[in-house]
């Protein structure tokens, strides 16, 4: 399991997210207490989310030496040496308008958004990073990265590529989580079609061919067949997210008292598990290790 973690540049004190009970929006000085609960349960890796102190057209902190994302890469490698620790590669969360690339012309513009997005993964690698996550659907965003990073001699970083993405309505909670919703629009022009499962296969293809070290189906749960199909089709590790809408369901049924969380998270988990992922990227991490560990069930 990999367990994301959303760090805020803003706060001094950690905010828990209305829609994700449990989850919170960190401060850096929150980290060490967080960090010491995921090494004690034994998860091995986090994605790291920032949130800047300040949004602009080209997501300018996204790729800043002192970002939120860099400082909290480097505080976490200084506290957990062992913890493999993915960063999330996208510029929503740091752009005014809200969208994964840069606008030109009121579009987005994948082929101008590539260099940019190779500047943050540097970054990202030049903080510690071991892994990489380009989430922004931008075509050629592997191989932008991938060149970026071997011509600085950061080789050895992995990419986890957020390859098969659809244009989902289960990320509502994240995005209010990290304050990261498009301004005008949507992301239907670079996340996928839900109904197209032939076209994440493609897309898996072409991230592979490109470099990706690790492919991402997302969501999971509403998308078991495209991560049956991808086991089936490609031999490199699969990852499936478990978002944050799928959290907020079981979290707030639970809540009701209309279902029993914690047999229904597991329950989900490992129907993702047999259908094929070898990664699960889940907002469940803390929570199920501890189960686990516990044999509570
Ligand atoms: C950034 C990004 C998103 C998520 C992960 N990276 C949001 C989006 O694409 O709108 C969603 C994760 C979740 O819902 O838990 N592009």
């Amino acid at each position: 399991m990999i367990y994301p973690i959303f760090v805020d540049r803003r706060i001094s004190k950690r905010e828990e997210v209305e829609s994700m009970p449990g989850i919170y929006r960190l401060s850096l000085a929150d980290l060490e207490s967080e960090i010491s609960a995921v090494t004690a349960l034994k998860i091995p890796a986090i994605l790291v989310f920032g949130l800047p102190g300040r949004k602009d057209t080209m997501g300018s902190e996204a790729y800043a030496s002192d970002g939120i994302v860099q400082q909290a890469v480097r505080a976490v490698k200084k506290m957990a040496p062992q913890l493999v620790v993915a960063t999330d590669v996208c510029l929503c969360q740091y752009t005014d308008h809200g969208h994964c690339g840069i606008i030109h012309g009121g579009t987005v513009a994948n082929d101008e958004t590539l260099g940019i997005l190779s500047r943050v993964a540097v970054s990202h690698a030049e903080a510690g990073a071991d892994i990489v996550g380009p989430s922004a659907m931008m075509d050629g965003q592997v191989k932008a990265i991938r060149g970026a990073l071997d011509e600085r001699g950061f080789k050895d970083t992995s990419i986890m590529s957020y390859s098969a993405k659809y244009a989902s309505a289960f990320y509502g909670p994240f995005r209010e989580a990290a304050e990261s919703s498009p301004l005008w629009g949507d992301r239907r022009g670079y996340q996928m079609d839900p109904p197209n499962c032939r076209e994440a296969m493609r897309e898996i293809a072409i991230d592979v061919k490109e470099g990706a070290d690790i492919v991402m189906v997302k969501p999971a749960l509403s998308y078991l067949d495209v991560i049956s199909h991808a086991r089936a089709e490609f031999q490199v590790p699969l990852a499936a997210y478990n978002v944050s809408g799928e959290y907020a369901m079981i979290m707030a049924a639970g809540q009701k008292g209309w279902l029993d969380y914690k047999l229904v998270a597991l329950e989900v988990l490992t129907a993702i598990k047999r259908a094929g992922a070898n990664i699960i990227i889940t907002y469940f991490a803390k929570e199920a290790a501890k189960w686990l560990l516990e044999n509570e069930l």
